[in-house]
C-alpha cells in the first residue's frame, strides 16, 4: 500500500477536540465489533493535553470499563517517578475515569534490569492478546507523539531498536538521556488497526515537514518508519507544528 497518511490541520485547541473525537471514535467502533477497546497510550506534553480533555469533556462518551490500557513507550523508572508515562496517564486520566485496574497493563519499569522489564511486558503482552509464537499485536489504536528530532515512542534516531524485527518490546539505550526507555518496536508500532501521532507547537515544524515529505529519509526520522501495512495512518497537527507542510 501506498503510504498515504491521513493528515489533518487545526488550531491547538481544536486539534485536541479532533484527536479526541478520533480515540472515542476508533473506541466505540472496537467496543462494538470485539467488546473490547485495545489502547497503547504515549508520553509527552501533547498526549497529556489529549488524556485531560478524555477525562472531563468526553468523560461521558465512552464505556471506560471495556478498554484495556497499555503504554507503546516507557521510562526506566519507578511508576511515581515523575519521568513516568504510566504516572502521568494516572493523574490525566486513569485515576479521574471509571475503569477496571486489571485492565491496566503498564510496564513493569521498577524492575532494575531495563531488557527484563521490556521482556516481562513483552510477555504481558502475547497474554493479553493470546499471542502464538512470532505472532505480533494488533492494537486497535497506538497514540503517538513526536519529538523534535522525529524519534516517537522511545524509538530516537540512530538508536539500537530502530533496526529491531523479531521482538515486540526492547529496552532501548537512548544516547542524549544516558538511560535506557522500553518501548514497542516497529513491527508492534505498524500491525496497528490504527495509529493516531498527534503533534504540535513550532518546535515540531521542521521534523513534521520532513516525516511527511515522501522522498525523505525514514531513518533519519523513526515518526517516518510508522506505516501500518494494514492500518489507519492519522497525524493531528496544530498549526505552528504544521507550518512547513507543503501538503495539507
Ligand atoms: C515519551 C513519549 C515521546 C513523546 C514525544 C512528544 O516517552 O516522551 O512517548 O515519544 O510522545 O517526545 O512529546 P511532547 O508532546 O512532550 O513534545
Amino acid at each position: 500500500m501506498a503510504w498515504l497518511p491521513e493528515i489533518r490541520v487545526f488550531p491547538r485547541r481544536q486539534s485536541l477536540l479532533e484527536a479526541a473525537k478520533e480515540f472515542t471514535t476508533i473506541a466505540g467502533e472496537a467496543i462494538s465489533k470485539s467488546g473490547t477497546f485495545r489502547v497503547a497510550l504515549s508520553g509527552g506534553s501533547t498526549p497529556k493535553a489529549l488524556y485531560e480533555l478524555l477525562a472531563s469533556e468526553y468523560r461521558s462518551r465512552l464505556p471506560w470499563a471495556k478498554v484495556l490500557f497499555f503504554w507503546g513507550d516507557e521510562r526506566h523508572v519507578p511508576p511515581d517517578h515523575p519521568d513516568s508515562n504510566y504516572r502521568m496517564a494516572n493523574e490525566a486520566l486513569l485515576s479521574r475515569i471509571p475503569i477496571k485496574a486489571e485492565n491496566v497493563f503498564r510496564v513493569n519499569s521498577e524492575n532494575p534490569v531495563a531488557q527484563a522489564a521490556a521482556t516481562q511486558y513483552e510477555g504481558i503482552l502475547k497474554s493479553v492478546f493470546h499471542l502464538e509464537d512470532s505472532a505480533l499485536p494488533r492494537f486497535d489504536l497506538i497514540l503517538l507523539g513526536m519529538g523534535p528530532d522525529g524519534h516517537t515512542a522511545s524509538l530516537f534516531p540512530k538508536s539500537p531498536a530502530l533496526q529491531e524485527r523479531s521482538r515486540l518490546v526492547v529496552a532501548n539505550w537512548v544516547e542524549k538521556f544516558k538511560t535506557f526507555r522500553i518501548t514497542f518496536t516497529f513491527p508492534v508500532l505498524n500491525n496497528a488497526a490504527a495509529v493516531l501521532f498527534l503533534v504540535s507547537g513550532r518546535e515540531k515544524a521542521e521534523a513534521a515537514a520532513s516525516v511527511l515529505d515522501p522522498t525523505s529519509d525514514p531513518n533519519q526520522f523513526p515518526a517516518k518508519m510508522v506505516q501500518p501495512a494494514n492500518g489507519r495512518l492519522m497525524w493531528i497537527l496544530d498549526e505552528e507544528a504544521a507550518r512547513n507542510l507543503t501538503i495539507h
